[in-house]
């Protein structure tokens, strides 16, 4: 088992079992617990859960729709209905079992009911363990605007146990990977390789590198909790990645991890081209992430409609696009502020790499 100092919060990786998860449980013993899951996370992971756990043997479970176009205000707004049906108070306790869309959707809706309802998160997609399931980030899409509603909100508790990854699909792992790679680029070249070889063979995790990743995000967070200023560095890839994922959220249906991935590189060209990075750490993040997740086509209207997305991101500050750079791989500035024309050169650049996923 290892114990990771977070912010106010437990935050262990190791089973679940020899966790103090059965601990934490009897504190809420006389109070309502609702599991919050998707369609996947309820086949895959609700039944060890509420086998393993007696705690849990009186659970009122809420099953969600899978997917990121649920991540949305029509989906929190029933569940909202449900934890009054079920009389939740402010005490009780709501556990999210699922990757980053249940955890970001379940963490929202209980600090906004009552005010703020205790938590957990049971990350159970590899991207939901390195990521999204730390750091206090909660929220919904608006539309094609990825999170664009939320607040930050801290868990009571993180279990991290990689059992779950067990049943996750092959692309899902991958998607993992990416915000892995992400941790790399920014703050350790050494991570950055060798997560590029364990995609090679990606389904045998090495559980080392998943506590180094998360611990990368854990202390930029402690850092900087709300984002004021370090923390935008995790935010690398994510300004080209989140228009990407939101432009084709209803058409090719890229997983955020993929998304990322194409930010990265993307990022890194611009990085480039603002005269920040050289050009053999350039090609040396090209070629090893593009082998493994493809550009999609892009038309002159995709381009056109994600610019425009661009200058609308949350990340901005009164229309200006600001940007994380790298200088190498491994090291990150962030609030660089980029024109339009930088985008549009970027996104055209990008144009004619392009593999066709439809
Ligand atoms: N809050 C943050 O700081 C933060 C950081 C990064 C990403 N995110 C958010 O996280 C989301 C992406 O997370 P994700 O990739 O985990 O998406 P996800 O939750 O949609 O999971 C991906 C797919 O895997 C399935 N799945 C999850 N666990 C499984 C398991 N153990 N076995 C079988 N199937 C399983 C899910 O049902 C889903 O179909 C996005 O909404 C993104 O915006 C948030």
């Amino acid at each position: 088992m290892k114990y990771i100092d977070a912010i106010d919060y437990k935050l262990e990786i190791g089973s679940l079992e020899e966790s103090s998860f059965s601990q934490f449980l009897e504190s809420y013993v006389n109070r309502k617990k609702v599991i919050i899951v998707d369609d996947n996370t309820h086949e895959h992971c609700l039944p060890y859960l509420i086998t393993t756990f007696q705690e849990l043997s009186d659970a009122e479970v809420i099953l969600l729709p899978e997917g990121e176009e649920n991540k949305q205000m029509s989906i929190a707004y029933s569940v909202w209905e449900a934890l009054t049906d079920y009389t939740v108070s402010r005490n009780d306790l709501v556990i999210n079992l699922g990757g980053g869309m249940i955890t970001d959707l379940g963490g929202f809706i209980a600090s906004c009911y009552k005010r703020g309802c205790d938590f957990i998160n049971i990350p159970t997609s590899l991207l939901g363990m390195v990521d999204a399931s730390i750091g206090g980030k909660t929220g919904i899409n608006l539309g094609h605007f990825k999170n664009q509603i939320g607040v930050f909100s801290n868990p009571k508790a993180v279990y991290i146990d990689p059992i779950f990854l067990t049943t996750l699909p092959d692309e899902e792992m991958k998607s993992g990977y990416a915000e892995m790679l992400k941790h790399g680029l920014i703050s350790n070249k050494n991570l950055f390789f060798e997560i590029i070889e364990q995609l090679e063979n990606y389904k045998e995790l090495d559980v080392e590198f998943l506590g180094v990743s998360l611990s990368i995000k854990n202390e930029v967070v402690k850092n900087d909790p709300l984002e004021k200023g370090l923390r935008k560095i995790l935010n690398y890839g994510h300004t080209i990645g989140h228009v990407i994922e939101g432009h084709y959220m209803e058409t090719l249906n890229l997983s955020h991890g993929h998304a990322v991935a194409i930010g990265m590189v993307m990022e890194a060209f611009l990085s480039k081209i603002e005269g920040k990075l050289s050009e053999g750490d350039y090609k040396q993040i090209e070629s090893n992430i593009l082998k493994h997740f493809k550009v999609p086509t892009f038309s002159d209207d995709d381009i056109k409609s994600m610019t425009e997305m661009l200058i609308n991101d949350k990340k901005n500050d009164s229309g200006v696009i600001k940007c994380c750079l790298l200088s190498a791989i491994g090291k990150c500035s962030f609030d660089n502020v980029i024109p339009e024309e930088r985008f549009i050169e970027t996104f055209m650049h990008f144009k004619n790499l392009q593999v066709n996923l439809n």
